[in-house]
């Protein structure tokens, strides 16, 4: 689509879901992500500065897409959407063939890559291997964005990626296209506009709602299969608004602020992976199919 075209299909402003990732590395450039303290800005004044240029700087495409998900992402969507999918009765399918089937989804291929979403999963779990990291860490690489399945399902892209955020409480301004949440019904009730909304201080982020999508989804999927770590890489890594820029400390407990090291330590990965190289799926696939089998069923609930 070319940058100054209107978006055609008000559903699906982005010509594929990579375009949503690759706005978030023009916002988190690789090079801060190594810091010890990444969500620290050092100079706030600068920071706002460049928070408003890459807005400023957006596809045409991607500010559509934010628009939307802002304006629709409501408190009551996202209890509606939970009701709708999390009794998990779509399909049964073990992790490969969840693999295979979002490999089904057609878009237009990534301007950047022109890899598969299969090859884009082997290529991040290839990049956490090679650096010497445990198994199941290798394994959530690999799985991370089977929630795309939603897409799968009819559903919009604004209801299956974008940075998520708490709903029934203030939106921080750190989100980035702030102003759009001025068109969510939320914004006017002002239960749900106060620091806390309807969460206490300290609550955990268990007792948390977030804007729907991906991550949720497929954390209910996995669950019962995998270490706390990897659930909560899996299930918290498009916050961006806590794990990049710190926001909503104040809904987490102590154990929310430990495990979000780890959500820190896998976002490299998730952003920063992909690359030209083809990973060899054939070749590759041994050594994941053993791997699924060590932590998951032949089959999974969806
Ligand atoms: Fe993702």
């Amino acid at each position: 689509m070319a940058a100054t075209e209107t978006p055609s299909n008000s559903n699906a402003p982005l010509s594929n879901l990579q375009e949503w990732e690759d706005f978030l590395k023009v916002r988190y450039p690789e090079e801060t992500a190594a810091s010890s303290k990444p969500f620290q800005a050092t100079d706030p004044n600068k920071a706002k500065e460049q928070f408003r240029n890459y807005e400023t700087g957006a596809r045409p495409s991607v500010r559509e897409f934010y628009r939307l998900n802002h304006r629709h992402q409501t408190y009551d969507f996202v209890q509606a959407k939970k009701k709708e999918f999390l009794s998990l009765s779509r399909r049964r399918m073990g992790i490969w063939e969840a693999m295979e089937f979002l490999n089904t989804l057609v878009d237009d291929s990534d301007p950047d890559t022109d890899l598969s979403q299969l090859e884009h999963l082997l290529q991040t779990a290839e990049q956490i291997r090679r650096d010497g990291h445990p198994r199941w860490f290798i394994l959530t690489g690999l799985i991370h964005d089977l929630g795309k399945i939603l897409c799968l399902y009819g559903e919009p892209q604004w209801a299956v990626v974008g940075d998520t955020f708490p709903v029934g409480c203030a939106y921080s301004d750190k989100i980035v296209f702030h102003q759009f949440f001025a068109d969510n019904p939320d914004s006017r009730e002002p239960k749900y506009q106060t620091r806390t909304g309807i969460y206490s201080e300290g609550c955990g982020l268990e007792n948390v709602h977030l804007s729907w999508g991906h991550d949720e989804y497929l954390y209910h999927v996995v669950k019962g299969h995998l270490p706390p770590e990897a659930l909560y890489m899996i299930r918290y890594h498009s916050f961006y608004p806590a794990h990049r820029e710190g926001e909503y400390q104040h809904l987490m407990n102590g154990r929310d602020k430990e495990m979000f090291e780890w959500v820190r330590a896998f976002n490299p990965y998730d952003l920063y992976t992909k690359s030209h190289e083809r990973p060899n799926v054939e070749q590759l696939r041994p050594f994941y199919n053993e791997l699924i089998s060590e932590y998951f069923p032949a089959e999974l609930r969806w």
